[in-house]
């Protein structure tokens, strides 16, 4: 059998070993130390945060923005549909209710102009949403200014899931500084990782400083415990912050393999019939995290799962494109906007290897197992 070529495996740089290493020698062991604060103030560097809290997950990122918003029970939130789950739940956590908006062809992400129409209606039936979950989708930002624009008009706060989009930008910045809050990931998957981790950025120090409370289990001030409201155990640890560090320092390199692949896989692939590549949209660049296609059968009678199978075999990891949260099971019951966009991605959509590491035989058998079915 060839070697198992992976989606989206961790990448380590020089560094990140000896950032933990440090951590081993100076004993900083305990979920506290040098290492967070400084991949804290290293990660506003790079991406233009103003105050950052380092945390376990990007999911618990999320669940402390919406917790600092005061998101509770009956409140709506809108959310992009097309998205993995772990962007919804956290609304459930909180006892809120998720509004799914559809996606635009463009950019893959939610469509400014469904999230514009749902809140002048909702204006006027005043039933505005409490907050607003906008997803940057593998690599690429979402069109962020007319959903902040209508947000600000409403005074919704809009909370950036930029888990999926490090290194990428919209109109020269980083995603996830623009809105109220921003949350990034650094599970195994994602462009740098700490094998498992989180940040929530905001241009509010005072409400980082909460979330930092809260991530500690809300202990109040005083030498014995106390606690006057409900906590979480949701910060990074002192050793994985280490590995982050590490991490920061290669995110330009990381962003230019995964943007190698995808023009090796488009050089490729582009000329067969019915493949049509994610595009990117001109007002920003995309980091390619993943390289994603559709397929359409209608073409050459070569459907999506065909391609993921005849990988499959070869060794090859490959992917379905997210199954859109409005078709889940566990959200049923929830309103839904838009039309059959982000479920047409779903059924013909295809997320290629994308690894940073992943070696130019690495790419040529990918593109070869697809030849070779065509
Ligand atoms: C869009 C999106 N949001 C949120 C998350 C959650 O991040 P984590 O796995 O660090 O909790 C992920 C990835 O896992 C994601 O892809």
């Amino acid at each position: 059998m060839k070697p198992h070529i992976l989606l989206s495996p961790p990448h380590m740089g020089d560094k990140e070993f000896a950032f933990v290493k440090e951590a081993f020698d100076t004993n900083w062991l305990a979920p506290v130390g040098p290492h967070i604060n400084a991949f804290e103030e290293e990660f506003c560097q790079i991406t233009g945060a103003k105050a950052a809290a380092a945390v376990s997950s990007g999911t618990a990122a999320l669940h402390l923005a919406l917790r600092l918003l005061d998101i509770g029970s009956g409140d709506d939130v809108i959310c992009s549909s097309l998205t993995f789950i772990a962007t919804a739940n956290p609304i459930l956590y909180q006892g809120a209710k998720p509004v799914f908006i559809d996606s635009e062809s463009t950019s893959w992400n939610m469509d400014p102009q469904l999230v514009v129409d749902t809140l002048n209606q909702r204006a006027k039936a005043g039933n505005l949403p409490k907050a607003v979950i906008l997803v940057h989708l593998y690599g690429q930002c979402a069109d962020i200014d007319p959903i902040l624009e209508v947000c600000q008009k409403y005074d919704i706060p809009l909370i950036e899931d930029a888990a999926e989009a490090l290194g990428a930008s919209y109109k020269g910045k980083a995603p996830g500084i623009l809105g109220q809050f921003g949350i990034y990931s650094f599970n195994g998957n994602k462009i740098i990782t700490t094998s498992g981790g989180g940040m929530l950025v905001s241009d509010n120090p005072d409400a980082i400083t909460k979330a930092r409370f809260l991530a500690t289990q809300a202990r109040d001030p005083a030498p014995h415990y106390q606690h006057s409201e409900v906590g979480y155990n949701y910060r990074l640890s002192n050793v994985l912050a280490g590995m982050g560090r590490g991490q920061l320092q290669v995110l330009k390199d990381r962003v230019a393999a995964r943007r190698q692949n995808f023009e090796f896989y488009r050089s490729a692939l582009e000329h067969l019939p019915g493949i049509t590549f994610m595009p990117e949209a001109s007002y920003g660049q995309s980091t390619r995290w993943l390289t994603c296609l559709t397929v359409d059968p209608q073409a050459t009678g070569i459907d999506r799962d065909q391609i993921r199978l005849a990988l499959a075999k070869e060794n090859i990891e490959s992917r379905p494109v997210w199954k859109p949260m409005h078709l889940q099971p566990v959200f049923t019951d929830c309103e839904y906007i838009g039309g059959d966009i982000s479920a047409q991605l779903f059924q013909h959509g295809l997320c290629l290897p994308s690894g940073s590491a992943m070696t130019k035989s690495d790419l040529e058998r990918v593109t070869q197992a697809i030849l070779e079915l065509y």
